[in-house]
């Protein structure tokens, strides 16, 4: 649905007006347009001393053939030539015009807190130099994997810092951290990537874990999906539907599933993109059965499940019925497990397969008239968290996206006041769109994001609900 106060900040009246009644500004924010380079504009690289994952981030933004800055630091300058990179020196003294897209800071040679004021020296002369839609990613180690108590203390700091620059950074721009883990930073480019392209619009202040992984994928980049095929139930509208389409563009043969009454609708998605549609309800008790089988039968197997279909049934808990209760919670997360068991046990899933679920904000901060959904959607978190270790040992991995307010049906149906606070009550002042959370399940769904396992990454612009 159309957000027409996003539209009127963006016309030269709406603009000035805004400008000087001190109203919430959301820009147009910088979509993927296919055919577009990953990032388009400046890059400023910089690391501390001791720093372990800057040779891996140059062969990155050599592959995307970013134009590279830095700082005058030899070691970040000798590591980038050594990956193949050609780094431009910039003193922000002498050219004060330069502006950048992005700042790429490799944070991981940090061992004590004392230590963190390079982070500083980073960013500070930089802060006012980004453009519109900018970027900020931080990589570090995960603190759980540090050696000393003083190591952990300090890469955790970061955390804070990294979610304090996302509210700073305006104008559409975002801040991630990324905490790679011994071994993996081979694993961190498609990460990389998302987060440096426009395709991770409506996504900030994450913290991502990397994780290391034999799978190495050769792939082409423009069709990374190409010869898989996807599962994703509650396919035929909303925030599915734009899920089945983007796994369709990456080149996956998509199943799209819905309940028979929109099987029309399905249809209508699937035959767009060249899929196939399969009409079942997901909670009927031989659903995980028949998916197993149709799967099985006309693919031979599955390589990404997108567990998308979800409802909403809203009332205080003295008021819901049970029926309410059990609904929610049958589709949102009961009937997850079971098709999620039944594929495994009958061994479904193809090797370096990913299991993507759409859980909430809501599962994170709870929703006042939602404890049936909140629970359901916090319940998709721990499966995520609990399953990731063990499909981890069938080189399968599991994550989930969080949503926040996205411009669907559901979000429609919402009364007005309730509706306006959720669009602007997150640092990009607007709703996220479908496409939104589909590029994450894309980012997911890569061959080349083996090493992105139990990981939640809320789409949600920085939502101040649960942050
Ligand atoms: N829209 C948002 O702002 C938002 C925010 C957070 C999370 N989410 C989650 O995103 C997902 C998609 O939401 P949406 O906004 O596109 O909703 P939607 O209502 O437009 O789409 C949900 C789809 O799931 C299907 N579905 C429902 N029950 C089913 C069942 N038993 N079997 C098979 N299919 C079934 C529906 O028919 C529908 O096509 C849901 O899991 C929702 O909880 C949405």
């Amino acid at each position: 649905m159309s957000d027409r106060y996003t539209q009127f900040a963006n016309s030269p009246l709406g603009r000035m007006l805004i400008k000087n009644l001190g109203l919430p500004a959301p820009l147009n924010l910088d979509r993927f347009q296919a055919g577009e380079p990953v990032i388009n504009g400046a890059v400023l690289l910089g690391a501390a001393p001791g720093a372990v994952l800057t040779a891996g981030i140059a062969r990155t933004l050599k592959n995307i053939q970013a134009e590279v800055h830095s700082y005058a630091q030899d070691q970040v300058v000798k590591t980038a030539k050594e990956a193949g990179l050609g780094v431009k020196v910039w003193n922000p003294e002498v050219d004060t015009e330069q502006k950048f897209k992005a700042l790429v800071f490799d944070a991981s040679g940090i061992t004590r807190s004392d230590d963190l004021v390079q982070v500083y020296h980073f960013f500070h002369p930089v802060m006012r130099k980004l453009v519109e839609s900018s970027r900020i990613i931080i990589l570090g180690l995960p603190p759980e994997a540090c050696t000393t108590p003083r190591q952990a203390t300090a890469q955790r700091a970061l955390e804070g810092f990294t979610r304090s620059l996302g509210k700073e950074v305006k104008k559409g721009g975002a801040a991630q951290l990324v905490y790679v883990a011994q071994d993996a930073d081979k694993q961190a480019e498609s990460t990389l990537r998302f987060f440096l392209s426009p395709r991770s619009a409506y996504v900030s202040a994450q913290v991502v874990r990397i994780s290391a992984s034999n799978t190495e994928a050769a792939l082409d980049w423009n069709k990374p999906l190409a010869g898989k095929v996807a599962l994703v139930t509650g396919a035929s509208r909303g925030i599915g539907e734009a899920i089945a389409k983007t796994l369709a563009r990456d080149g996956a043969h998509v199943v799209g599933l819905d309940i028979p009454a929109l099987s029309d609708d399905l249809r209508v998605v699937t035959s767009m993109i060249g899929g196939s549609a399969l009409a079942l309800d997901i909670t009927a008790g031989d659903a995980p059965a028949k998916i197993a089988d149709y799967l099985k039968s006309n693919h031979g197997g599955v390589d990404i499940i997108v567990h998308n279909a979800g409802v909403t049934r809203d009332k205080t808990l003295a008021n819901m019925t049970q029926q309410q209760w059990d609904m929610v919670m049958n589709i949102n997360l009961c009937s997850e497990e079971r098709i999620n068991d039944e594929l495994l046990a009958q061994n479904v899933i193809r090797e370096n397969g990913r299991v993507i679920c759409v859980s909430s904000i809501s599962g994170i901060a709870g929703n006042m008239g939602q404890s049936n959904y909140g629970m359901s959607k916090a319940g998709v978190i721990g499966m995520v968290q609990s399953m990731a270790p063990l499909l981890y040992a069938k080189n399968i991995t599991i994550n989930a996206v969080a949503p926040g307010f996205i411009e669907t049906a559901m979000t429609a149906a919402i009364p007005f006041a309730i509706r306006e606070a959720g669009r602007r009550m997150n640092s990009m002042s607007q709703g996220g769109l479908p496409i939104d959370v589909a590029e994450t399940i894309a980012w997911y769904a890569s061959p080349a994001s083996a090493g992105v396992n139990g990981n939640i990454v809320r789409v949600c612009g920085q939502s101040l609900i649960g942050a």
